[in-house]
């Protein structure tokens, strides 16, 4: 089915197969999707009404209006009143697929890097903490509270964060949030009229969403000790975003000597962005504490539930340097007013109780085994891949030599219903990436490791 040029919007294919079993509404976000992705729809380009894409395709309105709300959630396209629905400016052509909303559906064996085990999520013991929580609030918590979140709650992850992390945490100056992503979003509009550094390698969710908010990252080099703080000196940047636990995606540990060059870069008026990424998880290396707790004044410090408990949880927090409290709690309450509170109640109470951590060290024994299945995998089936990072964490990145055909290996394991996703999007310039994956093993099981990377084997012969 073409839509065809005289419908105001882009001459396209999108096939729609009305004998195979897979809903319609996912065939067309897929089919739109993968046009975004592989450029055949261009940033800018405005795509039909939904009126006249439905009749074009023959399918009701509101399968269309869906498949275009979905993919505005997941910023490949953008909707303004009056001017219709156009592809994002972000670079979304490099963007790969996310979550079970998606790509995963058509896999058998998903090493989608980001994900903690979804069937460990611990129901009953939420639920618990949900029941005693709600027990004990003041009704008024059922009202408008302050954006910045019950004060229990931030009571409890100030308490949790000096604990494990070391962090100097005034809870008048946590902001709860949905999950990082809404943290690097409220930060970005912040800064927006400041230079901001960024990894590079580094997470390209980050990097879009700074882009969303009209910064381009500077892109400043990471090497076997992590940002490569020397050549961030040399830029104008009055900010950087940075993963020092656990560098996204490479894995490698911010050294001793660049975290003292990073607090020392940071001083006159300078910003550090920590995002605390996978440090709950620490196999075979020495624990290393947060940055924000040697320098609070100059680190916002980030951290959420995500790699924890689940990514669907949306439970996420920043901790300020007071000049910036807030100016986000402000921020965070024009964008949504504050996070859910019944959340917010539960998570307290599985914080206080002790629930979260039992939940941790259940979880990190279970992650160890699977990482170790991995590893062992990779050295029997892929002996050319070299392994990175697999020290913390929740995947690995495995690299191949010069030359090796990357693409052709994601393509052909997908036909194999295995994903792996590439490193390139997470370089500023996917093109000069080296060849390499990122494998998240915590959400898949020691069986599914082996055959999915027998399978990774199979696919490069
Ligand atoms: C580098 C990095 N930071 C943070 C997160 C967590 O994001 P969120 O808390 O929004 O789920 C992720 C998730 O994949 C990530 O890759």
């Amino acid at each position: 089915m073409t839509i065809s040029g005289t419908t105001s919007g882009p001459e396209l294919l999108v096939e729609l197969d009305r004998s195979g079993p897979e809903p319609l509404h996912r065939q067309l976000t897929n089919g739109l999707r993968d046009a975004i992705r592989t450029g055949r729809l261009t940033p800018h380009s405005r795509l039909p009404s939904t009126r006249v894409l439905a009749e074009d395709l023959g399918v009701s309105r509101r399968l269309v209006v869906d498949a275009y709300s979905q993919l505005v959630a997941e910023g490949f396209l953008l909707s303004r009143h009056g001017s219709g629905t156009r592809v994002a400016t972000v670079d979304a052509a490099s963007a790969p697929a996310r979550g079970p909303g998606d790509a995963s559906a058509r896999y058998d064996i998903d090493f989608l890097p980001g994900s903690p085990d979804l069937s460990s999520f611990p129901r009953h013991a939420w639920l618990r903490a949900l029941r005693q929580g709600l027990s004990e609030i003041e009704s008024d918590a059922f009202g408008y509270v302050a954006p910045q979140g019950l004060l229990a709650a931030r009571v409890a992850i100030a308490e949790y964060l000096r604990r494990t992390r070391g962090v100097i945490a005034d809870p008048h100056h946590i902001v709860l949030c949905s999950g990082a992503t809404q943290a690097i979003a409220l930060l970005s509009q912040t800064l927006r009229k400041t230079s901001v550094a960024m990894e590079n390698p580094g997470f390209w969710l980050h990097r879009m969403i700074l882009r969303h908010n009209g910064i381009e990252p500077v892109a400043i080099a990471v090497d076997d000790d992590g940002l490569d703080v020397a050549v961030l000196s040399t830029t104008d940047a009055k900010a950087v975003l940075t993963t020092p636990a656990h560098q996204s995606p490479t894995g490698v540990v911010l050294s001793a000597a660049r975290r003292t060059a990073l607090m020392e870069w940071a001083r006159d008026g300078r910003l550090v962005i920590e995002d605390d990424y996978d440090a709950e998880y620490r196999y075979d290396r020495a624990p290393v504490g947060a940055l924000q707790g040697i320098a609070p004044d100059r680190v916002v410090y980030i951290g959420s539930t995500s790699k924890t408990l689940a990514p669907g949880l949306r439970i996420g927090w920043m901790v300020l340097p007071a000049h910036l409290s807030n100016s986000i709690a402000m921020s965070k309450g024009l964008a949504d007013t504050g996070s859910s509170v019944m959340d917010q109640v539960a998570f307290a109470e599985f914080l206080t109780s002790g629930g979260y951590d039992r939940h941790l060290r259940q979880m990190r024994r279970r992650y160890q085994i699977r990482r170790s299945a991995l590893m062992q995998a990779l050295a029997r089936y892929l002996p050319e891949a070299t392994v990175l990072g697999a020290a913390a964490g929740v995947h690995l990145t495995v690299r191949f030599p010069d030359g090796f055909p990357i693409e052709k290996l994601v393509r052909r394991a997908a036909r194999m219903r295995v994903r792996v996703e590439p490193l390139a999007p997470c370089y500023a310039e996917p093109a000069t990436a080296p060849p390499g994956l990122m494998l998240g093993y915590a959400n898949l099981t020691e069986t599914q490791i082996m055959t999915g990377v027998r399978a990774l084997a199979r696919a490069m012969e």
